[in-house]
Protein backbone atom coordinates (compact mmCIF):
# COMPACT_ATOMS: atom_id res chain seq x y z
CA UNK A 1 0.00 0.00 0.00
CA UNK A 2 2.35 3.13 -1.15
CA UNK A 3 0.64 6.41 -1.68
CA UNK A 4 -2.03 6.53 -4.48
CA UNK A 5 -2.92 3.16 -4.04
CA UNK A 6 -6.40 3.01 -3.52
CA UNK A 7 -8.27 0.86 -1.54
CA UNK A 8 -9.77 -1.78 -3.29
CA UNK A 9 -13.01 -2.13 -1.49
CA UNK A 10 -15.57 0.28 -0.27
CA UNK A 11 -16.29 -0.73 2.71
CA UNK A 12 -12.48 -0.97 3.77
CA UNK A 13 -12.06 3.27 4.87
CA UNK A 14 -14.68 2.38 7.08
CA UNK A 15 -13.22 -0.72 8.91
CA UNK A 16 -9.51 0.68 8.88
CA UNK A 17 -10.98 3.74 10.71
CA UNK A 18 -13.19 1.89 12.91
CA UNK A 19 -9.94 0.07 13.42
CA UNK A 20 -7.95 2.98 14.31
CA UNK A 21 -10.93 4.48 16.26
CA UNK A 22 -11.41 1.83 18.74
CA UNK A 23 -8.61 0.74 20.54
CA UNK A 24 -7.28 1.21 24.12
CA UNK A 25 -8.69 4.89 24.15
CA UNK A 26 -12.40 3.33 24.88
CA UNK A 27 -11.84 0.40 26.71
CA UNK A 28 -8.85 2.11 28.81
CA UNK A 29 -8.67 5.39 28.58
CA UNK A 30 -12.19 6.73 28.46
CA UNK A 31 -13.25 4.63 32.17
CA UNK A 32 -10.33 5.85 33.60
CA UNK A 33 -10.10 9.48 32.49
CA UNK A 34 -13.91 9.57 33.71
CA UNK A 35 -13.03 8.28 36.65
CA UNK A 36 -10.87 10.14 37.95
CA UNK A 37 -12.86 13.28 36.21
CA UNK A 38 -16.00 12.94 38.46
CA UNK A 39 -17.81 11.05 35.30
CA UNK A 40 -20.64 12.32 34.09
CA UNK A 41 -19.45 16.23 33.47
CA UNK A 42 -16.91 14.34 31.73
CA UNK A 43 -18.82 12.65 29.75
CA UNK A 44 -21.06 15.42 29.06
CA UNK A 45 -17.95 17.18 27.67
CA UNK A 46 -16.67 14.62 25.48
CA UNK A 47 -19.93 13.75 23.90
CA UNK A 48 -20.35 16.92 23.13
CA UNK A 49 -16.93 17.56 21.30
CA UNK A 50 -17.40 14.43 19.73
CA UNK A 51 -20.77 14.96 18.00
CA UNK A 52 -20.04 18.71 17.36
CA UNK A 53 -16.25 19.37 16.90
CA UNK A 54 -15.32 15.83 16.11
CA UNK A 55 -17.30 14.82 13.41
CA UNK A 56 -17.35 17.75 11.15
CA UNK A 57 -13.39 17.89 11.75
CA UNK A 58 -13.07 13.61 10.63
CA UNK A 59 -15.11 14.48 7.71
CA UNK A 60 -12.10 17.33 7.13
CA UNK A 61 -9.08 15.49 8.12
CA UNK A 62 -11.00 12.36 5.30
CA UNK A 63 -11.23 14.93 2.71
CA UNK A 64 -7.42 16.61 3.12
CA UNK A 65 -6.20 13.13 2.22
CA UNK A 66 -8.59 12.01 -0.24
CA UNK A 67 -7.73 15.39 -1.90
CA UNK A 68 -4.21 15.02 -1.82
CA UNK A 69 -4.05 11.43 -2.36
CA UNK A 70 -0.20 11.65 -0.40
CA UNK A 71 0.90 11.05 2.80
CA UNK A 72 -0.45 13.97 5.50
CA UNK A 73 2.94 15.89 5.36
CA UNK A 74 3.20 15.34 1.80
CA UNK A 75 -0.30 15.94 1.32
CA UNK A 76 -0.47 19.11 3.36
CA UNK A 77 2.12 20.64 1.21
CA UNK A 78 0.76 19.98 -2.14
CA UNK A 79 -2.49 21.56 -0.96
CA UNK A 80 -0.79 23.87 0.30
CA UNK A 81 1.19 25.03 -3.05
CA UNK A 82 -2.13 23.87 -5.02
CA UNK A 83 -4.55 26.80 -3.44
CA UNK A 84 -1.16 29.73 -3.39
CA UNK A 85 -1.23 29.32 0.23
CA UNK A 86 1.45 29.25 2.73
CA UNK A 87 3.49 26.31 3.54
CA UNK A 88 3.24 26.74 6.70
CA UNK A 89 0.14 24.86 6.76
CA UNK A 90 2.95 21.73 6.76
CA UNK A 91 2.87 22.32 10.10
CA UNK A 92 -0.12 20.36 10.62
CA UNK A 93 1.82 17.20 9.57
CA UNK A 94 5.05 17.83 11.49
CA UNK A 95 2.70 18.20 14.18
CA UNK A 96 1.04 14.75 13.99
CA UNK A 97 3.92 13.26 13.18
CA UNK A 98 5.09 14.48 16.13
CA UNK A 99 2.10 13.41 18.07
CA UNK A 100 2.29 9.73 16.45
CA UNK A 101 5.59 9.51 17.85
CA UNK A 102 4.46 10.55 21.48
CA UNK A 103 1.27 8.37 21.80
CA UNK A 104 3.01 5.20 19.92
CA UNK A 105 5.35 5.30 22.78
CA UNK A 106 2.94 4.88 25.62
CA UNK A 107 0.31 3.00 23.58
CA UNK A 108 2.68 0.21 23.22
CA UNK A 109 3.36 0.64 26.99
CA UNK A 110 -0.09 0.91 27.74
CA UNK A 111 -0.96 -2.33 25.02
CA UNK A 112 1.74 -4.28 26.67
CA UNK A 113 -0.13 -4.76 30.09
CA UNK A 114 -2.99 -6.56 28.07
CA UNK A 115 -0.08 -9.21 27.02
CA UNK A 116 0.43 -9.40 30.53
CA UNK A 117 -3.05 -10.18 31.75
CA UNK A 118 -3.72 -12.69 28.64
CA UNK A 119 -0.71 -14.52 30.12
CA UNK A 120 -2.50 -14.65 33.80
CA UNK A 121 -6.00 -15.21 32.72
CA UNK A 122 -4.78 -18.34 29.78
CA UNK A 123 -3.04 -19.62 32.50
CA UNK A 124 -5.59 -19.27 35.42
CA UNK A 125 -3.20 -17.33 37.57
CA UNK A 126 -5.89 -14.67 38.90
CA UNK A 127 -8.84 -17.60 39.08
CA UNK A 128 -10.95 -17.13 42.32
CA UNK A 129 -8.78 -13.83 43.41
CA UNK A 130 -10.19 -10.73 45.19
CA UNK A 131 -9.94 -7.57 44.64
CA UNK A 132 -7.12 -7.37 47.02
CA UNK A 133 -5.02 -9.65 44.82
CA UNK A 134 -5.81 -8.34 41.82
CA UNK A 135 -4.89 -4.48 42.84
CA UNK A 136 -1.49 -6.34 44.16
CA UNK A 137 -1.44 -8.27 40.63
CA UNK A 138 -1.53 -5.08 38.87
CA UNK A 139 1.22 -2.64 41.33
CA UNK A 140 3.58 -5.84 40.74
CA UNK A 141 3.30 -5.36 37.23
CA UNK A 142 4.41 -2.37 37.05
CA UNK A 143 6.52 -2.06 39.25
CA UNK A 144 8.77 -4.06 37.24
CA UNK A 145 10.29 -1.93 34.33
CA UNK A 146 11.91 -5.70 33.07
CA UNK A 147 8.48 -7.05 32.50
CA UNK A 148 7.14 -3.83 31.22
CA UNK A 149 9.73 -3.39 28.46
CA UNK A 150 9.56 -7.24 27.66
CA UNK A 151 5.65 -6.63 26.65
CA UNK A 152 6.17 -2.94 25.14
CA UNK A 153 9.03 -4.72 23.10
CA UNK A 154 6.62 -7.37 22.12
CA UNK A 155 3.81 -5.34 20.74
CA UNK A 156 5.63 -2.55 19.08
CA UNK A 157 7.53 -5.54 17.13
CA UNK A 158 3.95 -7.23 16.43
CA UNK A 159 2.53 -3.98 15.23
CA UNK A 160 5.67 -3.01 13.22
CA UNK A 161 5.87 -6.54 11.59
CA UNK A 162 2.02 -6.15 10.27
CA UNK A 163 2.72 -2.31 8.62
CA UNK A 164 6.28 -3.18 7.34
CA UNK A 165 5.07 -6.44 5.80
CA UNK A 166 2.15 -4.94 5.04
CA UNK A 167 -0.14 -8.16 6.03
CA UNK A 168 -3.05 -5.70 5.71
CA UNK A 169 -5.04 -8.60 4.15
CA UNK A 170 -4.74 -9.99 7.07
CA UNK A 171 -5.45 -7.47 9.34
CA UNK A 172 -8.56 -6.40 7.53
CA UNK A 173 -9.66 -10.06 7.12
CA UNK A 174 -8.82 -10.44 11.23
CA UNK A 175 -10.67 -7.22 11.84
CA UNK A 176 -13.83 -8.32 10.84
CA UNK A 177 -13.83 -10.90 13.52
CA UNK A 178 -11.97 -8.94 16.03
CA UNK A 179 -14.36 -6.00 16.24
CA UNK A 180 -17.59 -7.89 16.60
CA UNK A 181 -16.28 -10.66 18.83
CA UNK A 182 -14.87 -7.71 21.28
CA UNK A 183 -18.31 -6.13 21.26
CA UNK A 184 -19.98 -9.29 22.12
CA UNK A 185 -17.16 -10.02 24.85
CA UNK A 186 -17.88 -6.48 26.64
CA UNK A 187 -21.52 -6.97 26.64
CA UNK A 188 -21.00 -10.39 28.39
CA UNK A 189 -19.07 -8.25 30.76
CA UNK A 190 -21.50 -5.49 31.09
CA UNK A 191 -24.15 -7.96 31.35
CA UNK A 192 -22.15 -9.88 34.71
CA UNK A 193 -21.37 -6.00 35.82
CA UNK A 194 -25.47 -5.43 35.93
CA UNK A 195 -26.13 -9.12 37.45
CA UNK A 196 -22.99 -8.46 40.22
CA UNK A 197 -22.55 -5.12 40.65
CA UNK A 198 -23.79 -1.96 40.80
CA UNK A 199 -25.17 -0.78 37.61
CA UNK A 200 -27.65 1.76 39.11
CA UNK A 201 -24.30 3.43 40.87
CA UNK A 202 -22.73 3.42 37.78
CA UNK A 203 -25.49 4.76 35.08
CA UNK A 204 -25.46 8.12 38.03
CA UNK A 205 -21.66 8.19 38.11
CA UNK A 206 -21.72 8.60 34.11
CA UNK A 207 -24.74 10.10 33.41
CA UNK A 208 -25.56 12.63 36.05
CA UNK A 209 -24.49 15.85 34.54
CA UNK A 210 -22.94 18.31 37.17
CA UNK A 211 -20.90 20.56 35.15
CA UNK A 212 -19.17 21.90 38.72
CA UNK A 213 -17.77 18.36 38.79
CA UNK A 214 -15.28 19.26 36.06
CA UNK A 215 -11.70 21.22 36.86
CA UNK A 216 -10.66 22.88 34.26
CA UNK A 217 -7.56 20.77 33.90
CA UNK A 218 -10.99 17.77 33.11
CA UNK A 219 -11.85 20.04 30.50
CA UNK A 220 -9.16 19.50 28.69
CA UNK A 221 -8.70 15.70 29.05
CA UNK A 222 -12.32 15.27 27.42
CA UNK A 223 -11.38 17.38 25.17
CA UNK A 224 -8.22 15.73 24.47
CA UNK A 225 -9.86 12.66 24.93
CA UNK A 226 -12.75 12.80 22.14
CA UNK A 227 -9.61 13.55 19.53
CA UNK A 228 -7.82 10.43 20.77
CA UNK A 229 -10.30 8.03 20.85
CA UNK A 230 -11.48 9.13 17.02
CA UNK A 231 -7.50 9.43 15.86
CA UNK A 232 -8.21 12.92 15.04
CA UNK A 233 -5.87 15.68 14.36
CA UNK A 234 -2.61 14.08 13.65
CA UNK A 235 -2.67 12.53 9.99
CA UNK A 236 -4.11 9.17 11.12
CA UNK A 237 -7.07 9.77 9.20
CA UNK A 238 -5.53 11.82 6.35
CA UNK A 239 -3.12 9.00 5.89
CA UNK A 240 -6.00 6.40 5.35
CA UNK A 241 -8.16 8.87 3.67
CA UNK A 242 -5.46 9.13 0.81
CA UNK A 243 -6.48 5.36 -0.17
CA UNK A 244 -9.98 5.70 0.27
CA UNK A 245 -12.21 5.34 -2.89
CA UNK A 246 -13.63 8.75 -4.46
CA UNK A 247 -16.94 7.44 -4.31
CA UNK A 248 -18.27 6.76 -0.83
CA UNK A 249 -19.57 9.52 1.30
CA UNK A 250 -17.67 11.34 4.03
CA UNK A 251 -20.62 12.13 5.82
CA UNK A 252 -21.97 8.88 6.36
CA UNK A 253 -18.89 7.27 7.15
CA UNK A 254 -17.72 9.52 9.48
CA UNK A 255 -21.12 9.46 11.85
CA UNK A 256 -20.58 5.80 11.44
CA UNK A 257 -17.37 5.87 12.86
CA UNK A 258 -18.40 8.31 15.75
CA UNK A 259 -21.18 6.02 16.92
CA UNK A 260 -19.85 2.97 16.78
CA UNK A 261 -16.67 4.04 19.07
CA UNK A 262 -18.95 6.30 21.40
CA UNK A 263 -20.91 2.93 21.95
CA UNK A 264 -18.11 0.88 22.21
CA UNK A 265 -16.51 3.46 25.03
CA UNK A 266 -19.96 3.88 26.63
CA UNK A 267 -20.19 -0.10 27.39
CA UNK A 268 -16.97 -0.53 28.31
CA UNK A 269 -17.38 2.73 31.29
CA UNK A 270 -20.54 1.38 32.16
CA UNK A 271 -19.52 -2.29 32.60
CA UNK A 272 -16.13 -1.28 34.86
CA UNK A 273 -18.20 1.19 36.79
CA UNK A 274 -20.67 -1.76 37.67
CA UNK A 275 -17.95 -3.44 38.64
CA UNK A 276 -15.92 -1.03 40.11
CA UNK A 277 -18.81 -0.03 42.43
CA UNK A 278 -20.30 -3.11 43.75
CA UNK A 279 -16.88 -4.10 44.79
CA UNK A 280 -16.55 -0.98 46.54
CA UNK A 281 -13.03 0.19 44.47
CA UNK A 282 -11.94 3.60 43.67
CA UNK A 283 -13.51 5.07 40.51
CA UNK A 284 -10.44 7.68 40.14
CA UNK A 285 -7.37 5.17 40.82
CA UNK A 286 -6.27 6.24 37.39
CA UNK A 287 -4.59 4.30 34.65
CA UNK A 288 -4.76 0.75 36.02
CA UNK A 289 -8.81 0.88 36.66
CA UNK A 290 -9.60 -1.17 33.69
CA UNK A 291 -6.30 -3.64 34.39
CA UNK A 292 -7.95 -4.18 37.77
CA UNK A 293 -11.48 -4.21 37.37
CA UNK A 294 -12.18 -6.66 34.49
CA UNK A 295 -9.36 -9.38 35.88
CA UNK A 296 -11.69 -9.41 39.06
CA UNK A 297 -14.83 -9.97 37.29
CA UNK A 298 -13.56 -12.50 35.29
CA UNK A 299 -12.07 -14.12 38.35
CA UNK A 300 -15.12 -14.52 39.61
CA UNK A 301 -17.16 -15.56 36.35
CA UNK A 302 -17.87 -19.39 35.74
CA UNK A 303 -15.86 -20.01 32.94
CA UNK A 304 -13.41 -16.73 33.47
CA UNK A 305 -10.48 -17.84 32.47
CA UNK A 306 -11.32 -18.76 29.25
CA UNK A 307 -13.70 -15.65 28.76
CA UNK A 308 -10.77 -13.40 30.13
CA UNK A 309 -8.55 -15.17 28.05
CA UNK A 310 -10.62 -14.47 24.64
CA UNK A 311 -10.95 -10.99 25.64
CA UNK A 312 -7.49 -9.60 26.54
CA UNK A 313 -6.29 -11.11 22.95
CA UNK A 314 -9.20 -9.37 21.15
CA UNK A 315 -8.11 -6.10 23.03
CA UNK A 316 -5.12 -6.46 21.65
CA UNK A 317 -6.41 -7.10 18.40
CA UNK A 318 -7.96 -3.71 19.31
CA UNK A 319 -5.02 -2.20 20.26
CA UNK A 320 -3.03 -3.57 17.35
CA UNK A 321 -5.06 -2.22 14.50
CA UNK A 322 -4.74 1.70 16.39
CA UNK A 323 -1.12 1.17 17.08
CA UNK A 324 -0.43 0.44 12.98
CA UNK A 325 -2.58 3.81 12.23
CA UNK A 326 -0.07 5.46 14.14
CA UNK A 327 3.06 4.15 12.16
CA UNK A 328 1.49 4.36 8.99
CA UNK A 329 1.23 8.71 8.51
CA UNK A 330 5.17 8.25 9.20
CA UNK A 331 5.87 5.81 7.09
CA UNK A 332 4.63 6.42 4.28
CA UNK A 333 6.09 9.87 4.55
CA UNK A 334 9.64 8.01 4.97
CA UNK A 335 8.98 6.14 1.98
CA UNK A 336 7.68 9.29 0.08
CA UNK A 337 10.41 11.91 1.12
CA UNK A 338 13.42 9.53 1.10
CA UNK A 339 12.64 6.70 -1.31
CA UNK A 340 13.01 4.29 1.63
CA UNK A 341 11.52 0.94 1.33
CA UNK A 342 8.47 0.30 3.29
CA UNK A 343 10.08 -2.12 6.18
CA UNK A 344 13.10 0.50 6.19
CA UNK A 345 10.60 3.44 7.10
CA UNK A 346 9.30 1.06 9.78
CA UNK A 347 12.22 -0.04 11.40
CA UNK A 348 13.49 3.71 11.98
CA UNK A 349 9.92 4.39 13.38
CA UNK A 350 9.55 1.42 15.76
CA UNK A 351 13.15 2.01 16.94
CA UNK A 352 12.62 5.49 17.71
CA UNK A 353 9.44 4.83 19.30
CA UNK A 354 10.49 1.92 21.88
CA UNK A 355 13.37 3.88 22.82
CA UNK A 356 10.96 7.25 23.64
CA UNK A 357 8.39 4.33 25.30
CA UNK A 358 11.37 3.25 27.84
CA UNK A 359 10.42 6.85 29.54
CA UNK A 360 6.72 5.52 30.28
CA UNK A 361 8.37 2.07 31.29
CA UNK A 362 9.80 3.84 34.06
CA UNK A 363 7.12 6.82 35.27
CA UNK A 364 5.58 3.84 36.64
CA UNK A 365 8.77 2.53 38.97
CA UNK A 366 12.31 3.86 38.87
CA UNK A 367 10.93 7.62 38.10
CA UNK A 368 7.68 7.32 39.40
CA UNK A 369 8.36 10.17 41.49
CA UNK A 370 11.08 12.75 42.48
CA UNK A 371 13.39 12.21 39.57
CA UNK A 372 15.32 14.42 37.40
CA UNK A 373 12.23 14.49 34.85
CA UNK A 374 9.96 15.40 37.73
CA UNK A 375 12.26 18.36 38.95
CA UNK A 376 11.81 19.50 34.74
CA UNK A 377 8.62 19.14 33.74
CA UNK A 378 6.45 18.40 37.13
CA UNK A 379 4.82 15.41 36.50
CA UNK A 380 6.19 11.71 35.26
CA UNK A 381 7.13 11.44 32.00
CA UNK A 382 4.02 9.29 31.12
CA UNK A 383 1.38 12.33 32.68
CA UNK A 384 3.46 14.69 30.49
CA UNK A 385 3.13 12.75 27.00
CA UNK A 386 -0.57 11.99 27.83
CA UNK A 387 -0.85 16.32 28.51
CA UNK A 388 0.64 16.73 25.61
CA UNK A 389 -1.35 14.40 23.52
CA UNK A 390 -4.34 16.05 24.98
CA UNK A 391 -3.03 19.49 23.94
CA UNK A 392 -1.45 18.48 20.16
CA UNK A 393 -4.38 16.23 18.85
CA UNK A 394 -7.53 19.54 19.63
CA UNK A 395 -4.20 21.70 17.99
CA UNK A 396 -3.86 19.18 14.69
CA UNK A 397 -7.60 19.63 14.75
CA UNK A 398 -8.43 23.15 14.61
CA UNK A 399 -5.57 23.45 11.92
CA UNK A 400 -7.36 21.18 9.44
CA UNK A 401 -10.76 22.56 10.43
CA UNK A 402 -9.79 26.14 9.17
CA UNK A 403 -7.94 24.45 6.32
CA UNK A 404 -10.68 22.48 4.63
CA UNK A 405 -13.15 25.21 6.00
CA UNK A 406 -11.43 28.18 5.05
CA UNK A 407 -9.14 27.07 2.41
CA UNK A 408 -10.67 24.05 0.33
CA UNK A 409 -12.75 25.62 -2.38
CA UNK A 410 -16.91 25.23 -2.69
CA UNK A 411 -16.14 22.89 -5.69
CA UNK A 412 -13.84 20.77 -4.05
CA UNK A 413 -15.83 20.39 -0.70
CA UNK A 414 -18.97 19.50 -3.25
CA UNK A 415 -17.22 17.09 -4.85
CA UNK A 416 -15.57 15.15 -2.03
CA UNK A 417 -18.72 15.37 0.54
CA UNK A 418 -21.07 14.88 -2.36
CA UNK A 419 -23.84 15.85 0.09
CA UNK A 420 -26.74 18.51 -0.94
CA UNK A 421 -26.34 22.67 -0.04
CA UNK A 422 -28.00 22.27 3.70
CA UNK A 423 -25.66 19.38 4.95
CA UNK A 424 -22.82 21.11 3.21
CA UNK A 425 -23.54 24.59 4.86
CA UNK A 426 -24.32 22.73 8.46
CA UNK A 427 -20.70 21.24 8.06
CA UNK A 428 -18.74 24.33 6.71
CA UNK A 429 -20.54 26.59 9.66
CA UNK A 430 -19.18 23.72 12.19
CA UNK A 431 -15.60 23.55 10.92
CA UNK A 432 -15.42 27.43 10.06
CA UNK A 433 -16.53 28.97 13.45
CA UNK A 434 -17.92 26.00 15.55
CA UNK A 435 -14.67 23.96 15.98
CA UNK A 436 -12.09 26.16 16.33
CA UNK A 437 -14.02 28.05 18.91
CA UNK A 438 -14.89 25.30 21.00
CA UNK A 439 -11.06 24.34 20.74
CA UNK A 440 -9.88 28.00 21.34
CA UNK A 441 -12.01 28.59 24.16
CA UNK A 442 -11.05 25.07 26.06
CA UNK A 443 -7.33 26.21 25.46
CA UNK A 444 -7.92 29.53 26.62
CA UNK A 445 -9.58 28.50 30.25
CA UNK A 446 -7.28 24.93 30.78
CA UNK A 447 -3.29 26.16 29.44
CA UNK A 448 -3.37 28.72 32.08
CA UNK A 449 -3.67 26.47 34.52
CA UNK A 450 -0.74 24.01 34.14
CA UNK A 451 2.06 24.73 35.95
CA UNK A 452 5.13 26.23 34.63
CA UNK A 453 7.26 23.35 33.93
CA UNK A 454 5.31 22.66 31.15
CA UNK A 455 6.05 26.27 29.34
CA UNK A 456 10.03 24.46 28.13
CA UNK A 457 8.11 21.93 26.16
CA UNK A 458 5.52 23.41 25.08
CA UNK A 459 8.21 25.76 23.62
CA UNK A 460 10.03 23.01 22.38
CA UNK A 461 7.16 21.91 20.51
CA UNK A 462 6.05 25.19 18.89
CA UNK A 463 10.22 25.84 17.99
CA UNK A 464 10.41 22.10 16.33
CA UNK A 465 6.92 23.71 14.39
CA UNK A 466 8.10 26.86 13.58
CA UNK A 467 11.74 25.07 12.51
CA UNK A 468 9.43 22.73 10.57
CA UNK A 469 7.28 25.12 8.73
CA UNK A 470 10.31 27.67 7.76
CA UNK A 471 12.24 24.55 6.65
CA UNK A 472 9.24 23.89 3.63
CA UNK A 473 9.37 27.55 3.19
CA UNK A 474 12.88 27.84 2.50
CA UNK A 475 14.03 24.31 0.43
CA UNK A 476 10.95 24.70 -1.97
CA UNK A 477 11.01 26.18 -4.88
CA UNK A 478 8.97 29.45 -4.07
CA UNK A 479 7.81 30.15 -7.32
CA UNK A 480 4.05 30.82 -6.39
CA UNK A 481 2.08 29.96 -9.55
N1 LIG B 1 -8.07 5.97 18.67
C1 LIG B 1 -7.20 4.96 19.22
C2 LIG B 1 -7.82 4.46 20.50
O1 LIG B 1 -8.83 4.94 20.91
C3 LIG B 1 -5.83 5.46 19.45
C4 LIG B 1 -5.24 5.94 18.19
C5 LIG B 1 -4.98 5.25 17.09
C6 LIG B 1 -4.93 7.22 17.87
N2 LIG B 1 -4.51 6.05 16.10
C7 LIG B 1 -4.48 7.24 16.56
C8 LIG B 1 -5.02 8.33 18.58
C9 LIG B 1 -4.12 8.39 15.95
C10 LIG B 1 -4.63 9.48 17.97
C11 LIG B 1 -4.22 9.51 16.68
O2 LIG B 1 -7.28 3.56 21.09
Amino acid sequence: MSTHNIWIHKGTFLLAAVGSAVGLGNLWRFPYLAGENGGGAFFLVYALTIFAVGIPILIAETMLGRASRRSPIMGMRFLAHTHHTARAWTSIGWLGGLSAFLILSFYSVIAGWAIHYTWQMLTGTLAGADAETTAAGFDALLASPTLLTLYHTLFIIASGLVVGLGVHQGIERGLRVIMPALFVILLVVLAYGVTHGDFTAATDFLFTFNIADLSLAGWLEAMGQSFFTLSLGMGAIMAYGAYMSGEVSLTRTAIAIAVIDTAVAMVAGLAIFSLVFGAGLDAGQGPGLMFVTLPLAFAEMPGGSLIGGVFFVLVLGAALSSSISLIEPVAAYLVERFDLTRPQAVFIMVVATWALGLLTVVSFNLWAENSLFHELFGRSAFALFELLTNILMPLGGLLIALFAGWVLTHSEVMKEMRTNTTWFALWRFLVRFVAPAAVAFVFLRAIPQIDGYLIPAIGAVVIVGAFAAGRTFLTDDNQAP
